[in-house]
């Protein structure tokens, strides 16, 4: 079998949940969407349950997962309906329902319900991608007040560069943000990963983390919080095949790299179509045997090559991690020019090992 596996912990998930929702000081949604960003949403939901104040999605098909899995908490649906026909289902299985545009505001007041309906209204309050203008948005909840079986339960916005640490646009949405609430009499929910972990002055009653569960650090340099998560997700391979090569060698697809004086090369079995990155450049690190170590060469479609001249105890059958505890996402993503939730979510075709210890 291709020992190529990604291990889950999710003790590691249930303390960055603990971590998000003490940060946050209210209640936290913890945010599964995407295959919970490709750790297992059905797997990490049940990790969650007994202390998790919700979850949040993207999209009905992935709320229903979850309450065929068994999960009874609550489970708001970020982006709502996409069509009013879902409106029965979503009564039927009691889901939150996030409201960002006028026409859901319009299929609302056509829908007939025999059960109460959680509304949590979307304010644009800058990211411009969904959700209501502040003149659209007190229409909106003067008109989701007037209907009957629906309870306008939060006030909601998102955040569209709280990862940048030195930027005031979280400051100017929070501002209009603030704004609106001193409108409208309901709770809030405002903060995503980076907000918790970076603005902490910016408080509401419910917050939303998503990234900082899985234990990644989102803001492509160090932080003393974000580093401190615990890594929920190690992706590890074995090395499949060792060769030794003399100086000015050149290693895998398009010669990349030229070895500089006698190489040991390991081939570790993991490649891009793994969801490794393809970009990643020549030293970009590995662990090996739990040591530190570096790619070297192009990445293949599920081979990697990585140097193993000084790793001289190490050989077929080697462990190697590509991220995990030892590798953290965050700094793989940042030297690849991508992001810790494209990694993370993007990991495909390698089984999935959970451990709860
Ligand atoms: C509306 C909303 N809230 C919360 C989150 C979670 O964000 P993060 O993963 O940065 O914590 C997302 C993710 O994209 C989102 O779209």
């Amino acid at each position: 079998m291709r020992p190529a596996r990604a291990l889950i912990d999710l003790q590691a998930l249930r303390h960055n949940y603990r971590q998000a929702r003490t940060l946050g000081g209210g209640k936290a949604l913890a945010v599964v969407k995407a295959d919970a960003y490709g750790h297992g949403a059905v797997r990490c939901a049940q990790a969650l349950q007994d202390e998790a104040d919700g979850f949040a999605v993207a999209c009905i098909e992935e709320a229903l997962e979850l309450r065929e899995a068994g999960i009874r908490a609550p489970i708001l649906l970020l982006e709502g309906f996409f069509e009013a026909d879902e409106l029965a289902l979503i009564e039927e299985h009691g889901f939150w329902c996030v409201i960002h545009a006028q026409w859901q505001v319009e299929a609302l007041a056509r829908a007939t319900r025999s059960r109460p309906l959680k509304v949590w209204l979307k304010l644009d309050s800058g990211m411009h991608r969904v959700g209501l203008s502040a003149t659209e948005c007190e229409a909106a909840w003067r008109r989701l007040k007037a209907m009957s079986q629906v309870e306008v339960q939060v006030l909601m916005s998102h955040f569209a560069r709280a990862d940048e640490l030195d930027h005031s646009y979280s400051t100017t949405q929070a501002a209009a943000f603030a704004e609106m609430q001193a409108c409208l009499q309901a709770e809030t929910s405002l903060s995503n990963s980076p907000a918790l972990l970076g603005w902490p002055q910016l408080r509401s009653d419910w917050v939303r983390p998503g990234l900082m569960l899985y234990g990644a650090n989102p803001f492509g340099r160090a932080h003393p919080l974000a580093d401190a998560l615990q890594p929920v997700m190690t992706v590890e391979s074995k090395i499949i095949s060792v060769r030794e090569l003399p100086a000015g060698e050149p290693i895998g697809y398009g010669g990349r790299f030229i070895t500089a004086g006698v190489t040991r090369v390991g081939v570790v079995a993991m490649g891009y179509a793994d969801g490794y990155p393809q970009n990643a450049p020549d030293g970009t690190p590995v662990a090996i045997d739990g040591r530190p170590g570096r790619l070297i060469g192009r990445v293949s479609m599920d081979m990697l090559t990585v140097d193993l001249t000084d790793h001289p105890t190490a050989g077929l059958g080697s462990r190697v991690e590509l991220w995990g505890r030892q590798v953290r996402v965050g700094e793989l993503a940042a030297r690849c020019g991508g992001s810790a939730y494209q990694l993370l979510s993007g990991l495909k075709r390698t089984p999935r090992e959970y451990v709860d210890a």
